[in-house]
């Protein structure tokens, strides 16, 4: 059965080689890179939507260049990442037209986190602050994958969520800091974002022969759990100095390990959200769709520039 291209490969992972686009490949890693690559590359897109809807109503000119700054941040991410997610992909026959097809048909799946309202101001800086330190968790530790091609805009795509991360942080500490009404108002939000926020990094991983590959070939270098205790260790503490509250009564350090005890947070909500069934889903799916439809245009007029008269 084998030409020994299997035991190759594995021994190159093994000894901390990347792989690039058009090495030889086992189809089950070439498969479960772009399962990766293109949800992330899905949530880049689905992610600038929420923060888009405060672009007009930000609070004066500095705060609003700067979320301006980081929804087209975000765009850029998305349009990397799915040309990553091209080259994977075309010996599957799946275009890039067929990835946004998917996506806004309701087919593809992206982050639980895009699909819940950001009703005030307060949300704009709780998603920037913690979604966006939530995802620099995992794409930091992506950042060591063996997909060579990933790592490599991973490496861009982090500097910049950082920025993000301060950008949200720089409102956050604002509104702690400020009247009563400010403050009530980001408390308003941690109690929205915390149980997203738990979901964000999934369900803790099942010890699965997937899932056993997924690290044994160093597509993931990290656990679900280890993430979500990562942004545990780091961001608990900075919420609760601010004098907020996190909904969570069953929340507590264990000073032995170091680990975040947390209450059950619902998968089932989870699943019903990454499903398609979040209060926002349908809704920002139509604009993606919309805006799809009515720029189609300029695409095209890239792609054949005799075709825009
Ligand atoms: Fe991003
Ligand atoms: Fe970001």
């Amino acid at each position: 059965m084998s030409d020994g291209r299997l035991e190759a490969f594995e021994a190159r992972i093994a000894r901390g080689d990347l792989v690039e686009a058009d090495d030889w490949m086992p189809e089950e890693y070439r498969r479960q890179c772009f399962r990766l690559i293109v949800t992330h590359a899905n949530s880049e897109l689905m992610g600038a939507l929420p923060e888009r809807e405060w672009i007009p109503r930000a609070p004066g000119l500095k705060r609003k260049l700067s979320v301006l700054s980081k929804v087209q941040d975000e765009i850029g991410h998305a349009q990397m990442i799915y040309r990553v997610a091209e080259d994977l992909a075309r010996p599957f026959g799946i275009s890039r037209e067929q990835m946004l097809d998917d996506l806004i048909e309701g087919k593809a799946k992206f982050h639980n986190v895009f699909s819940y309202p950001a009703p005030t101001w307060a949300d704009v800086g709780v998603i920037a602050w913690l979604v966006d330190g939530a995802a620099l968790e995992t794409q930091g530790a992506l950042l060591r994958t063996s997909y060579a091609p990933y790592a490599r805009i991973l490496r861009r795509i982090c500097a910049e969520e950082a920025i993000h991360l301060k950008h949200g942080e720089d409102i956050v500490l604002t509104l702690a800091s400020g009247t009563r009404a400010q403050r009530a108002m980001l408390q308003d939000a941690i109690q929205r974002w915390w149980q997203p926020l738990l979901h964000f990094f999934g369900p803790p991983d099942e010890l699965s022969p997937n899932s056993e590959r997924t690290f044994r070939w160093r597509i993931r270098t990290r656990t679900n759990e280890q993430l979500r205790q990562s942004f545990l260790r780091k961001y608990a503490p900075k919420v609760l100095s601010l004098g907020m509250e996190i909904p969570d009564p069953e929340l507590r350090l264990d000073p032995e390990t170091g680990d975040w005890h947390y209450g059950d947070p619902d998968w089932n909500e989870f699943w019903r959200v990454v499903k398609g069934g979040g209060a926002r889903t349908e809704a920002r799916l139509e604009l993606r769709r919309m805006t799809r439809e009515q720029q189609g245009w300029v695409l095209a007029a890239m792609a054949d520039p005799t075709s825009a008269a």
